[in-house]
């Protein structure tokens, strides 16, 4: 029997989760023919709801459902594990941006790092949610220099996949139709959703729209989607960034189709004049288990104009966090 694949997920009692374990139980991130054992970690006081949803999971009867643990213990949770989603964190109400939640969750994600770093697997593949994702998954990074930096990502697929919904809805297109999207830089509101490079079917997307729509309409609109959702829920969305997440692991270990690409949040390898290891959102292709980021885009001035400000913005959250950052 194929040996299976080990995924950690915290926060695995709350809203995100619970659209989010069934599929990855159900194989939508491996595949339909790798079994995997899911490692269910919460904080104490939610461990009789994570119960539940373990009683839940059983009762699905997931043929590839090979073993769920539950625990409130991170050193159990994230032991050897092959993929490592950090989705638990407090989430913003209306009113407040994401980068409000750095004080609470920071520390978070200083302290998760320090266990992965001392029982995780050094190619743990890991993809941060909890907010604000690129600066948690910054810390992460620095508190767990034993994981292969590459390997620490954080989730901007949520807002590429709102870009393209966007851009079918305004052209009239099939969401499948769209190639090529992207989402440069933080996942907040300097993100910068860009159709220069889309294609939808034979044509430039950039001719099937006007560019006042693309600059004043497309990248606000999706930039303050998650806003706009908390405003008509109440609270976060869940579902979405549950598939998201999903589509994110999904590209980085099955791979990217030809002829398309993906936008992820990983270390700057100094591309596009971006700060080396700042978490920043690329296009990127995946392949064998691996992403690259696409380097030899042409940017235009007003974009790249953009690109630097979402840059100084995750800088100035960096220095927010330098106390969680060991030297
Ligand atoms: P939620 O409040 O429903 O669930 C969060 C869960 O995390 C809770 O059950 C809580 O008990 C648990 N938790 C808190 N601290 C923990 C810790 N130290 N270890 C383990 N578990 C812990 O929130 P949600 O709606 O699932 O959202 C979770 C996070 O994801 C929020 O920060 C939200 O802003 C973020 N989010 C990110 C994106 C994105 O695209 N990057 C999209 C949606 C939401
Ligand atoms: C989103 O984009 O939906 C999430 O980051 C949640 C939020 O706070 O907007």
């Amino acid at each position: 029997m194929t040996q299976p694949k080990r995924v950690a997920i915290t926060g695995a009692a709350g809203q995100i989760c619970y659209s989010m374990l069934f599929r990855i139980a159900a194989g939508d991130i491996y595949g339909p023919n790798q079994p995997v054992i899911l490692h269910l970690l919460e904080i104490t006081p939610a461990l009789g709801l994570l119960e539940a949803v373990k009683m839940e999971l059983d009762d699905c009867a997931f043929p590839l459902l090979a073993d769920v643990v539950v625990t409130d213990d991170p050193k159990v949770a994230l032991n050897g594990v092959d993929a490592a989603l950090f989705v638990g964190a407090k989430p913003r109400g209306p009113g407040m941006e994401r980068s409000d939640l750095i004080t609470d969750n920071g520390k978070i994600f200083s302290a998760l790092g320090a266990v992965l770093n001392e029982v995780g697997s050094p190619e743990c593949k890991v993809c941060v949610v909890g907010n604000p994702a690129n600066t948690n998954a910054f810390i992460l990074k620095a508190n767990a220099p034993n994981i292969n930096p590459r390997n620490i990502t954080a989730l901007t697929r949520l807002d590429h996949n709102r870009a393209i919904s966007q851009l079918a809805g305004k052209t009239d297109a099939l969401v499948s139709d769209i190639n090529r999207m992207v989402i440069w830089g933080n996942h907040s509101t300097t993100q910068v959703p860009d159709i220069s490079y889309a294609s939808i079917g034979d044509k430039a997307a950039k001719d099937c729209v006007d560019s006042d729509w693309a600059l004043n309409d497309f990248i606000p609109t999706v930039a303050k989607r998650g806003a706009a959702v908390i405003n008509a829920r109440g609270s976060s969305s869940a579902a979405s960034a549950a598939n998201g997440v999903i589509d994110h692991m999904a590209s980085w270990i099955q791979g990217t189709p030809d002829g398309d690409w993906v936008s992820m949040a990983v270390p700057s390898d100094g591309s596009y004049g971006i700060e080396e290891g700042l978490i920043y959102s690329f296009p990127v292709t995946c392949k064998d288990g691996d992403y690259t980021i696409i380097t030899d885009l042409e940017v235009s001035d007003v974009i790249k104009e953009k690109m630097i400000a979402s840059q100084t913005e995750l800088q100035d959250e960096k220095n927010t966090v330098a106390h969680l950052l060991p030297s």
